[in-house]
């Protein structure tokens, strides 16, 4: 039964019979004024406050329907005789501390009103404006370091005469998969961990799509980089992002061969790295080139010694790559009897902590002002 429900039925019918039953019914009644009180004080917003103070007020204090109002008829004047005494002394103790509820939320009504009145005061007057001060200066932004390094890497490639595409990150899975020689059951699927929208529907792990996209759009010859956002099922660690960032590059024209590929790459790593850097091309695997590489350019802070940053290995890996697969410029559109390409994907993510010594890849994406105020 609410205490609502209860001021409108008598002590008897209330089964309150006896002093200590008296004390606990108006206990209950005083702790429901606290916390009703409490409630309403604690919003910050000035305009409800006011509303739910006038309704708490009325809730209680209302001369006709109000909680104490009613008491004062069903619990007071209904009260048996032995009784009266111990009620009175009750109700008229719950009865002043309504009152003072009253007080006290005037008291917050009283401050809003003044900081309103106060502020109208304080508007300065009208002044006529000084043309002849100078303006607000804004801060400037500047670019985030991945950025930066997406575009760095974008000049050198469109200085070779490559042009730049885009393709979607929500990706068909024929586009991220099967159009690049990754079969539904070939393991290499199990390599990107990948975040898939339905089952026809993935966030691409990879900017390799886009080559697809770009050969059924443009044929061949082609020569495009494609730089976007990747994503992958990774767990967030220092080396590692769900969210993170990819240049494609793909050539393609007669006789490309995979000399091209290395005199491309290996002036690419020397433009970015500076002039000393070597490059290096171990074999690797990939579905859609063949044959397939991992490129590294000998460490460009302690020229191949051996250090900290490249883990004393003196090289750093810098991307893979390889010839395009034939099926894949099969499913391109482009007759790989007549063109054939090559193809690489980067991480920018990963140039750029390399270029800047960053150990940590979530710095990237925290937004940390301290942090990217750096660059
Ligand atoms: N898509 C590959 C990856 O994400 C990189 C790659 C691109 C390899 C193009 C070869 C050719 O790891």
């Amino acid at each position: 039964m609410t205490l609502e429900e209860k001021a409108g039925k008598s002590l008897e019918e209330l089964g309150t019979t006896d002093a200590q039953e008296v004390a606990r019914l108006f206990g209950e009644a005083e702790q429901f004024l606290g916390s009703q009180e409490n409630e309403v004080l604690s919003l910050e917003n000035d305009q409800e406050f006011g509303l739910k103070a006038k309704a708490l007020r009325d809730f209680w204090l209302s001369r006709k329907n109000g909680l104490i109002a009613q008491m004062d008829k069903t619990w007071l004047k209904g009260a048996p005789k032995q009784l009266r005494p111990i009620v009175g002394f009750h109700f008229n103790s719950l009865r002043g501390r309504a009152e003072q509820l009253e007080e006290r939320l005037d008291k917050r009504r009283k401050r809003i009103l003044k900081t309103v009145r106060g502020l109208e005061d304080e508007r300065p007057r009208q002044t006529p404006t000084d043309l002849t001060l100078p303006g607000y200066r804004r801060p400037l932004g500047s670019f985030h370091p991945v950025t930066r390094v997406q575009r760095e890497i974008e000049d050198i490639f469109l200085g070779l005469g490559f042009s730049i595409e885009t393709g979607p990150e929500i990706e068909s899975v024929y586009y991220n998969f099967d159009a690049l020689n990754i079969p539904e059951t070939h393991p290499s699927r199990d390599d990107w961990d990948t975040l898939y929208i339905d089952d026809q529907t993935v966030l691409r792990t990879h900017t390799s799509p886009a080559q697809m996209r770009a050969m059924e759009k443009r044929g061949a010859p082609l020569y495009i980089i494609a730089p976007g956002k990747c994503y992958r099922h990774d767990k967030p660690d220092s080396t590692h992002s769900p969210m993170f960032h990819q240049i494609e590059g793909l050539a393609i024209d007669t006789d490309i061969t995979f000399g091209d590929l290395k005199g491309t790459l290996d002036f690419f790593a020397k433009k970015f790295f500076g002039e000393k850097v070597r490059t290096r091309f171990n074999p690797s695997f990939f579905p859609f080139t063949e044959p397939s590489g991992e490129v590294s350019a000998s460490c460009p802070f302690c020229d191949g010694r051996g250090c900290r940053r490249c883990k004393e290995s003196g090289w750093i890996e810098l991307l893979g790559c390889g010839m395009v697969h034939p099926d894949v410029l099969r499913y391109g559109g482009i007759d790989p009897d007549r063109y054939s390409g090559w193809a690489f994907g980067l991480g920018i993510d990963r140039f750029a902590m390399v270029k800047y010594d960053i150990t940590d890849i979530q710095l990237f994406f925290q937004s940390d002002v301290r942090f990217l105020e750096q660059f």
